[in-house]
C-alpha cells in the first residue's frame, strides 16, 4: 500500500473573533466526504470553530451547540450536509461505529467530530485533525495535520 499524503499548517488566533473568521475560512472549502477530527481541552473553541464552519457552509443562524448527549447534529443545506459528532462520553469505538460512521464518512457529507482523539482508531483514512490548544484566556493556537488527498488539497488553499 503506498503512504498517505501528510500535510501541516499551524495558526495563531487572538481571540474567539479570529477563530471565528478562522472557521468561516474552513467552511468555504469544504469538500464533499471531508472529515475534520477536533481535538482540544474543554472549553478549547471546538464547538465555536464548527459553528462558524456552519455558518459559512450552510446558514449562519442555525444554532450549533455541542452534541455531547445526542451524539450527533445533522445540519442540512441546500447542497452540504454536515454530521457534527460528538465523541466526549463514548465507551468505546465500538459506540462511535454504532453511530453509523462507515456511512456517514467519505461519503457527499462532511463529518465533524470532537474529542476526536477518544477515537482515534475511526480515523485512519482521508483525515484533517485539528487542534485547538489553549494558550491563554483568549488566545489558541490552531495546529492542523491532514493525512490524504482530499485534507491536504484543502490544507493547501489555506492563505491566511
Ligand atoms: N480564541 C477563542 N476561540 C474560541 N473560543 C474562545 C476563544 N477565546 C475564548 N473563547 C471562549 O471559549 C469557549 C469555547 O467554548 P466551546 O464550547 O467552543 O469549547 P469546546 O472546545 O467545544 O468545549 P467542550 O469540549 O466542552 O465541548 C467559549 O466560551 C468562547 O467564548
Ligand atoms: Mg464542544
Amino acid at each position: 500500500m503506498s503512504e498517505q499524503k501528510t500535510c501541516r499548517r499551524q495558526f495563531a488566533v487572538q481571540n474567539e473573533t479570529e477563530t471565528a473568521a478562522f472557521g468561516e475560512l474552513l467552511g468555504r472549502l469544504l469538500t464533499p466526504g471531508l472529515v475534520i477530527a477536533l481535538v482540544g481541552d474543554l472549553g478549547a473553541g471546538k464547538t465555536r470553530l464548527v459553528q462558524s464552519i456552519v455558518a459559512s457552509s450552510i446558514d449562519k443562524d442555525i444554532e450549533v451547540t455541542s452534541p455531547t448527549f445526542v451524539l450527533i447534529h445533522e445540519y442540512a443545506g441546500a447542497d452540504l450536509v454536515i454530521y457534527h459528532f460528538d465523541a466526549y462520553r463514548l465507551k468505546d469505538i465500538d459506540e462511535f461505529l454504532d453511530l453509523g460512521v462507515d456511512e456517514l464518512f467519505h461519503g457527499d457529507n462532511v463529518c465533524i467530530i470532537e474529542w476526536a482523539d477518544k477515537v482515534p482508531e475511526a480515523f485512519r483514512g482521508d483525515v484533517l485533525w485539528i487542534k485547538l490548544e489553549i494558550t491563554g484566556t483568549e488566545t489558541r493556537q490552531i495546529e492542523l495535520a491532514g493525512t490524504g488527498e482530499r485534507a491536504c488539497a484543502l490544507l493547501g488553499q489555506l492563505d491566511t
